[in-house]
């Protein structure tokens, strides 16, 4: 998605918002540019495609100016092109915006009527144009800008510098992140703390509707009816250190990786592995959980497919009835919602437009919201009633990994929380599941040894134009996790399916050209699926059979196979998710293509 920074500083500011935007690149763009104040005069470098081309632009015409703003754009209204890129300005102002204006277009026509002309075809051209126009008629620039953003409807955050007025930057949230870094001589304005780093950990989140003007390094914050805010400064843990690969080829190698000490990081929070027992939820967890009439689980993505593992194992272990839906479809289908009612939202950013919304939506009918989040400053975690936080750490690959495995983790300390608040699980049920939960970051690690033979596989898969993936229960969502991996980052065609399911069409799919991975732990479900593999089998099917030892040896010959440690069948979901993404790594570098940044996809998704 895109992302904003925004610089009142001592010294030339381009590089600096340069490299606060590469520290957002994870969000994803397709174009970028910087726009700063030169003798009072707005100057501007844009360009399309990644920061290093507008790096080339600005080795050919550099800029200067202590004041500035800078914008990765991840297209909504608009091909990628230099013309739609922000900083969107006019001889007055230059402004950098992420989201969406949705009143636009009545807008536009009424400032055309006016005698506005627009060059770009985006929608967030014409707040440049709405401040110019009040300014035009004797506005201040920070008046008129907190009367052109009242007009604004959607969900954006918008940033601004004005000609003549060197040192001043003002800023705006309303339903898209926006913090502001504060430092003794300088000020600055960013999407997340992740791109302020380098420049200061002292942070203040805007709230809804906040407008904040920065006069040098004079910060003055004012809530949505224009009165003076006071909002916290925050120190901040982001590291200025993030954009490091430790080694590794690209961030989600890095994050594949990491996914053993993560995943122990957030067992760790929620297990005491002295007992082993669940020992910390949110409070008021327990008590929701014990007289829950209903779960509702709702998430975007690879976060949804989590939210589905959770499922299996709520309804299981915890004898809760579970609806889940994705949250673009539940934030609009009018859900019944029952008394005392809990509803889980699950989201590696806590930004995700349609999860915040879903959320939003259920805590207005009355559910008692719970969220997995990962960005503890987040919006979905301060907008939640009780937040269940993973400790992934930053996760920049666009593809998740860690977060998903973290968020299973976390899921899985619930759900078994939830079995014994609910009397269905007894104190020797809650030690052997927390043991064996404890064992996953060893599992992984070992797991993580196969790495090569992995990558040979993935270089078969990869010559594929499509690949099917097929799993029953719990390993259901990691099929269809599978094939969300694969076509993210390799571009390869790939569908997952409930291997039950395969005979009631996607077999006509199967000719000899089409390989099928099987996830198939060694669990009750085990001779289903391998009965439903025979089928693809028997057809001229090419199956790569991912289970444990035994699984492998039972199942006969297949083309080819990936062994998992043995396990107890609850933890499988968290183990099987790590060949599913190391087929699609290596499927993706054999194709050659740009694993950390696919084509067309953004980290968090702020627009619906
Ligand atoms: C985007 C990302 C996915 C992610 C989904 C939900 O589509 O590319 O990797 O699963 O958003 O994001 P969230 O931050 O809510 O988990």
């Amino acid at each position: 998605m895109c992302g904003i920074i925004g610089i009142v500083g001592q010294s030339n500011v381009a590089d600096r918002l340069v490299d606060g935007l590469k520290r957002m690149e994870y969000r994803g763009y397709d174009s970028a540019g910087i726009a700063t104040l030169e003798d009072g005069e707005i100057s501007r470098r844009r360009s399309p495609g990644k920061l290093n081309k507008l790096g080339a632009v600005l080795e050919q015409k550099p800029l200067h100016g202590h004041t500035g703003i800078g914008h990765t754009r991840w297209a909504t209204h608009g091909a990628p092109t230099e013309c739609n890129a922000h900083p969107h300005a006019t001889a007055r102002v230059a402004i950098v915006h992420n989201g969406i204006i949705e009143n636009f277009r009545e807008l536009k026509s009424e400032l055309e009527a006016k005698g506005h002309s627009f060059e770009s075809e985006t929608d967030s051209e014409v707040a440049a144009h709405l401040v110019t126009d009040l300014m035009g008629q004797g506005l201040a620039p920070d008046e008129a800008a907190k009367q052109a953003v009242a007009r604004l409807t959607g969900a954006y955050s918008i940033a601004m510098i004005f000609k003549d007025h060197e040192g001043l930057l003002v800023g705006a949230r309303k339903g898209a992140p926006l913090a502001v870094g504060h430092a003794d001589t300088e000020a600055y304005i960013g999407s997340d703390a992740f791109a302020l780093a380098p420049f200061t950990n002292r942070v203040t989140y805007l709230e809804e509707g906040d407008v904040v003007v920065i006069r040098g390094p004079q910060v003055s914050i004012f809530d949505a009816a224009g009165r003076p805010a006071n909002r916290e400064i925050k120190i901040t843990t982001a590291s200025a250190a993030l954009v490091d690969k430790a080694g590794h080829s690209h961030f989600m190698a890095k994050e594949i990786h990491e996914q053993p000490e993560v995943v122990g990081h957030t067992l760790a929070h929620y297990l005491d592995p002295a007992g082993p027992v669940v020992r910390r939820l949110g409070v008021g967890l327990r008590p929701a959980l014990a007289k829950a009439s209903r779960l509702t689980i709702s998430a975007c993505g690879t976060a949804f497919y989590a939210g589905m593992v959770g499922k299996y194992w709520f309804e299981k272990l915890g004898r809760i009835a579970v609806e889940i839906d994705v949250a673009s479809e539940l934030r609009y289908r009018d859900p019944v919602y029952p008394d005392h009612g809990v509803a889980l939202f699950v989201s590696q950013s806590g930004e995700t437009a349609d999860t915040l919304a879903a959320l939003r939506d259920a805590k207005a009918k009355g559910q008692t919201t719970i969220a997995v989040v990962n960005v503890a400053e987040s919006s979905i975690a301060r907008e939640a009633d009780i937040v269940l936080p993973t400790y992934a750490g930053p996760e920049i690959g666009v593809a998740s990994t860690k977060a998903f495995t973290c968020q299973l983790a976390a899921l899985a300390s619930f759900a078994i929380a939830a079995g014994v608040a609910r009397g269905h699980l007894s104190a020797e049920d809650e030690k052997k599941l927390c043991a064996s939960l404890l064992e996953t970051p060893r599992h992984i690690a070992e797991f993580l040894k196969q790495e090569p033979a992995i990558k040979l596989v993935a270089e078969e898969i990869a010559k594929a134009r499509d690949v099917l993936y097929m799993g029953r229960g719990p390993s259901y969502p990691l099929a269809l996790e599978g094939a969300l991996k694969l076509k993210e980052i390799s571009y390869i065609h790939a569908e997952g399916y409930a291997a039950g399911e395969m005979k009631h069409g996607p077999i006509a799919l199967i000719d000899e050209a089409v390989p099928i991975i099987v996830i198939a732990p060694h669990d009750h479900h085990f001779e289903k699926t391998i009965s439903n593999m025979q089928e693809v089998m028997a057809r001229g099917g090419k199956v790569l059979l991912i289970s444990d030892r035994e699984g492998i040896e039972k199942a006969g010959k297949v083309w080819a196979s990936i062994e998992v440690p043995t396990t107890n069948a609850f933890i499988t979901p968290l183990l099987y998710a790590i060949p599913v993404q190391l087929l699609a790594y290596y499927a993706a570098i054999a194709k050659g293509t740009d694993v950390d940044q696919p084509r067309n996809l953004a980290k968090s998704v702020t627009v619906e």
